[in-house]
């Protein structure tokens, strides 16, 4: 019996939110216990988030793209979403707004895929440079050392009560070298997001 799991990066359709929705609070649950109130953490809506990814999705383009790591039945095991900076003031016209792995998915390789396709999509629309903030006390931060950004930034953000250090990671330049191919459990190497 073939038991491979065909995963592809592709831009996500309006019909991926519910998915999305699962994915983020998940992860947010996952990540942020005990770096974020649980009041917030438990409150959160998967059927709210649904609703605004819809709304996300429907608004997004190939400058402003929602991308999912998925099968061939659409189940999600990982998304980011992307646009221009929102902080003018630093070089970096790209942002990363969100990314999240699905716990259980992490490690597998999703996250670089995704960073990778989001580059090539920044690349092929002249954006100069990018950026993503993260919380300063998230582990999962390092992950962008590992792809090769570098501490460009810091600033406190109000959160849910809190006053939370988050750091950016910046890339100059776009040309981050061919995508990585280590998707694993017997998955494919993703494909690119644009035909
Ligand atoms: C952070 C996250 C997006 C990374 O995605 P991933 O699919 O788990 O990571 P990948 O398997 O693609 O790893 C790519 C590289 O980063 C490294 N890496 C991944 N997570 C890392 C971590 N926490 N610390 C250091 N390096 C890490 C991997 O070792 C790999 O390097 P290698 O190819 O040289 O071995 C994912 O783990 C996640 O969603 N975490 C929880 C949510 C979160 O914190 N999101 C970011 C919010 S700012």
């Amino acid at each position: 019996m073939d038991d491979t799991i065909r995963i592809g990066i592709r831009l996500a359709r309006p019909s991926d939110s519910a998915e999305i929705a699962d994915v983020y609070v998940d992860s947010w649950r996952d990540t942020y216990a005990g770096l974020l109130p649980d009041t917030g953490l438990l409150k959160m809506s998967k059927t709210e988030h649904a609703a605004g990814w819809t709304r996300t999705i429907k608004a997004s383009n190939l400058r402003n793209p929602v991308l999912v790591a998925a099968d061939a039945e659409s189940k999600i095991y990982a998304f980011a979403s992307a646009g221009p900076s929102r902080d003018k003031s630093l070089p970096y016209e790209g942002e990363v707004f969100t990314l999240y792995v699905a716990p259980g998915w992490t490690g597998q390789g999703f996250g670089a895929a995704l960073l990778t396709s989001t580059f090539r999509l920044f690349s092929k629309a002249n954006y100069r440079g990018m950026i993503i903030w993260a919380l300063a006390d998230n582990p999962s931060r390092f992950f962008y050392e590992a792809m090769g950004g570098q501490i460009v930034a810091e600033r406190q953000h109000p959160m849910w009560g809190r006053s939370l250090r988050e750091i950016a990671y910046g890339w100059p330049s776009l040309d981050i070298g061919k995508p990585r191919q280590r998707v694993g459990r017997g998955a494919e190497e993703p494909e690119p997001p644009l035909s």
